[in-house]
């Protein structure tokens, strides 16, 4: 797709679909002969500009677009880069929906700043990405945007390089959600270290893939006791960005990422119905792939290492059993009472594997537990700490970014949930509080270092798709790890 700022006149934009975003009573006025038009749409109340509305105006006269596209913001006042990400992009996805295949959008004047450019590329980008990479219809290519112009009145101060952050960040999140969009069959871990690999030969990040036999050498007995269970071999893929100058004292980031390739739940085996959705068991690890690819592109000052364990948790006759007890990296040992909660025994090595490679801080992303969703829906993913400072600058760049994270409670009586009569540590909880107990267990792991959990199993994947997104994966969390990295000074 081709991107460009246009700082022209929006009557004098030449494009299938010229998307104006308008508010609550404000209608817009363009200054030409359409303006009554316009005025009339919203005195009808056919489009009140509430947030979602959208309202089509073919041949406008005066303007040069073959159509309009009015889009609702919401109340005045309202509107800020995530809701510019959010509705711009669902009135893009509806222009394509209707054969429109260049595209400009009006940049609010409340907008008109870095920001508001990069949200409003973004909000494109993301609102493009299809999940059909694997359908043969020849006439595919044609679903997507050839054309995306931004339209300014003044120049942007900065614009450029706004412009230039927001392809790179959807990119990535796109990136991600290809990714988790291949099915297991495809994307094995073998496989997805090649992605890996070859996105870090493209990007200029050093790519290390520590293998079956390195894993035994060091000792990590927990995430190996879950990749016995399959003829796919695991791979640990560590990714490596260091910047230029040294950064702020001491500071190094690791982010980590849950790999399960396909999550049939072992010997504890899932239900038939929606076992397929398991292969999306690696969202954590892809997210973790495309953050470093943005990382690589727009160099933060803070050196940033990345780390995926992948595995595909099956059932072969080397499989663990339920009451197996694994002797972890970092010398614990852990009664595995169900094969179905493996996430947390290939993180706990990777964990500890991040902190011998002098990750200072660690963030998470995985989706670990189905109770995530059972606590918070599909619009929050659970936010889980054990340093309020750290989680402080992981909400503020999801909130900056657009993506929804809660913090959920992290009392020390929630240890009381983790006891074995066999081992240090069982791998999991009672019944109740299934993401907290998951957490809890991580946390034991990565003590004392600052830790942030991002349990994304409700919201890496959507089964229906939203005006502005696809159905299917996400590509949640990519956004706020650039801008963790980014903003960290
Ligand atoms: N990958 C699943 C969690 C999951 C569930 C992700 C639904 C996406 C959608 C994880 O490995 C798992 O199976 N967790 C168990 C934990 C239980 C055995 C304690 C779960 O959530 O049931
Ligand atoms: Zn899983
Ligand atoms: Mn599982």
């Amino acid at each position: 797709m081709e991107l460009r700022i246009a700082q022209t006149a929006v009557h004098a934009v030449a494009v299938d679909a010229l998307i104006i975003p308008a508010g609550e009573g404000e209608p817009p006025v363009l200054g030409r002969e359409c303006d009554g038009l316009i005025a009339q749409i919203y005195s009808s109340r056919e489009f009140k500009g509430s947030s979602g509305d959208l309202a089509w105006i073919h041949r406008p006269a005066g303007l040069a677009a073959e159509r309009l596209l009015l889009a609702g913001t919401g109340k005045p006042g309202k509107l800020d880069a995530a809701e510019l990400r959010r509705c711009g992009g669902a009135a893009v996805r509806h222009a394509k929906s209707k054969c429109a295949h260049t595209v400009a959008l009006a940049l609010p004047a409340a907008l008109s700043n870095a920001a508001g450019v990069q949200a409003a590329f973004e909000g494109a980008i993301l609102s493009d990405y299809e999940t059909d990479q694997r359908k043969t219809d020849p006439d595919r290519a044609e679903k997507y945007l050839t054309r995306f112009e931004l339209v300014v009145a003044q120049a942007v101060e900065g614009g450029e390089s706004a412009m230039e952050r927001g392809r790179i960040t959807a990119e990535s999140q796109n990136f991600t959600r290809s990714l988790v969009n291949e099915p297991s069959n495809i994307l094995n871990p073998a496989e997805l270290a090649a992605r890996a690999r070859a996105m870090a030969s493209d990007v200029g990040l050093e790519c290390e893939v520590l293998d079956e036999d390195r894993m035994r050498q060091l000792g990590m007995g927990s995430l190996l006791a879950v990749a016995m269970g399959s003829d796919n071999p695991p791979a640990l893929i560590i990714l490596r960005y260091r910047p230029e100058a040294a950064g702020p004292e001491g500071v190094h980031l690791g982010l980590l990422g849950k790999g399960v390739t396909f999550d049939c739940g072992g010997l504890s085996i899932k239900p038939a119905d929606g076992m397929e959705k398991m292969k999306y068991d690696m969202a954590g690890a892809a997210a973790v792939i495309g953050a470093m690819r943005a990382i690589a592109l727009l160099r933060p000052a803070i050196p940033v290492t990345a780390l995926a364990p992948a595995v595909e948790n099956m059932i072969n006759g080397r499989a663990q059993r339920p009451g197996d007890i694994v002797t972890t990296l970092s010398g614990k040992t852990v009664e595995v009472l169900n094969t179905d909660a493996e996430g947390r025994l290939i993180l706990n090595d990777a964990i500890t594997y991040a902190q011998r490679l002098g990750c200072t801080h660690l963030v998470d992303a995985a989706t670990l537990t189905g109770a995530i969703a059972v606590a918070l829906g599909g619009v929050n993913a659970g936010l889980f700490t054990n340093n309020e400072e750290l989680a402080g600058r992981v909400l503020a760049s999801a909130k900056r970014q657009g993506e929804r994270l809660w913090q959920m409670p992290m009392d020390d009586e929630y240890k009381e949930l983790l006891k074995s009569a066999f081992a240090d540590l069982p791998n999991i909880g009672t019944r109740y509080g299934g993401s907290i107990s998951a957490a809890y267990f991580l946390k034991e792991f990565a003590d004392p270092a600052p830790w942030v959990h991002l349990d994304i199993a409700g919201t890496a994947w959507i089964d229906e798709a939203k005006p502005h997104m696809a159905k299917g994966p996400t590509g949640i969390c990519v956004r706020t790890f650039v801008d963790l990295a980014m903003s960290w000074t």
